[in-house]
């Protein structure tokens, strides 16, 4: 099938995104499987300018149709994906734990509390690059990390808190002690009344995560979490700034990588940066996390690539669950960040 690999190399030619036989491959058979544009970029698990770029190419070659806000596969498409061996997707999730591996049973009346709390959060804003995943992923999130043994008794540290972890944690009680630190004023002050009202003990500070950490809070922490944005050089900073909280080895650290901005070679680049630091990346949970759609999307990179224009219903935005351990050797990362190390060719949501 040499005019696979030709659209890999030339959707790669034209975004800079790495792309293979199988990056195509993969977004014939999202195409076989949905006609909206957010839904072909979720199940295809590519890059977003990579996978708009791929439908142009197909698109060029009557390979896909645009027809008002659908995508479909024409005849000689289907035609070609027969020859090729492409099959729609298919999906075995699990559905009770919706592929997480935990669910929220014992933590329940503190996760009926937080469904209620958070219905008054302030929204995600662009300016901060924010997103939110729903309230049940933050809790998913946190039984995970229960379940890992990361809270009961545990300093635990959250840097960036769009999605009101810290609350989520401290409505729990098992935490000894929850600290954030958000760039995000109205962020900041939604958690301290929360925590004054539930009388819940949070230590919230503003602080920008460019800059190095509050000297209080290296070296003191059991686990932390972060959501990094998606650039190597970002993860590298902000991991590696949860990695300074921590008090030495065999403490936990955990955070999303999403397939949504990220191509297989940047993940491959950034499991290396954690390795280096001496993290060891005891587990990888496939679309774990998935964020609310933003109001801001019509000013975000992504919907200039859109070959169609069609606003996102559904979630189509989600992450792979990151858990790394420390162990002999680790080293955090704290110095100033300098420069832009939020956009890579790879980005869409910035
Ligand atoms: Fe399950």
């Amino acid at each position: 099938m040499e005019i696979l690999e030709q659209i890999a190399k030339e959707a790669e030619a034209n975004t800079q995104v790495p792309a293979y036989r199988r990056s195509v491959e993969k977004v014939i058979a999202a195409v076989m499987s949905s006609s909206n544009f957010w839904r072909i970029v979720d199940l295809s698990d590519e890059p977003l300018p990579l996978v708009a770029e791929i439908l142009k190419l197909l698109n060029k070659r009557d390979l896909v149709a645009f027809e008002g806000t659908q995508i479909l596969l024409t005849e000689a498409g289907a035609e070609l994906a027969k020859k090729a061996g492409i099959e729609p997707f298919a999906s075995h999730r699990c559905p009770t734990c919706k592929g997480r591996s935990v669910v929220i049973d014992e933590l329940k009346s503190a996760y009926e509390k937080f469904l209620k709390i958070q219905e008054n959060r302030p929204p995600a804003i662009h300016q901060y690059d924010q997103g939110y995943v729903t309230p049940e992923n933050t809790f998913a999130r946190v039984a995970l990390a229960d379940d890992r043994g990361d809270l009961r008794g545990k300093n635990v540290i959250v840097l960036g808190d769009d999605d009101l972890m810290s609350i989520a944690l401290a409505l729990t009680g098992l935490p000894a002690k929850v600290t954030i630190l958000e760039i995000d004023e109205r962020l900041v002050n939604f958690i301290k009344e929360v925590s004054e009202e539930y009388n819940l003990n949070i230590d919230a500070r503003v602080h920008d995560l460019r800059e190095p950490l509050p000297e209080d809070v290296v070296g003191a922490y059991d686990t932390f979490f972060t959501d990094p944005p998606e650039t190597v050089e970002a993860i590298k900073a902000f991991v590696g700034r949860g990695v300074a909280t921590l008090k030495g080895e065999r403490c936990a650290g955990y955070f999303g990588v999403t397939r949504r901005e990220s191509s297989l070679d940047k993940w491959s680049r950034i499991q290396k940066v954690l390795l280096d630091m001496g993290l060891v990346i005891t587990d990888l949970l496939h679309n774990f996390n998935e964020y609310v759609n933003w109001d801001y999307y019509q000013e975000m990179r992504g919907w200039q690539l859109t070959p169609v224009k069609e606003p996102p219903k559904d979630i189509w935005y989600r992450s792979t669950q990151f858990r790394v351990e420390t162990v002999r050797g680790f080293k955090g990362f704290n110095d100033p960040i300098v420069g832009d190390i939020y956009n890579d060719a790879e980005s869409s949501t910035t």
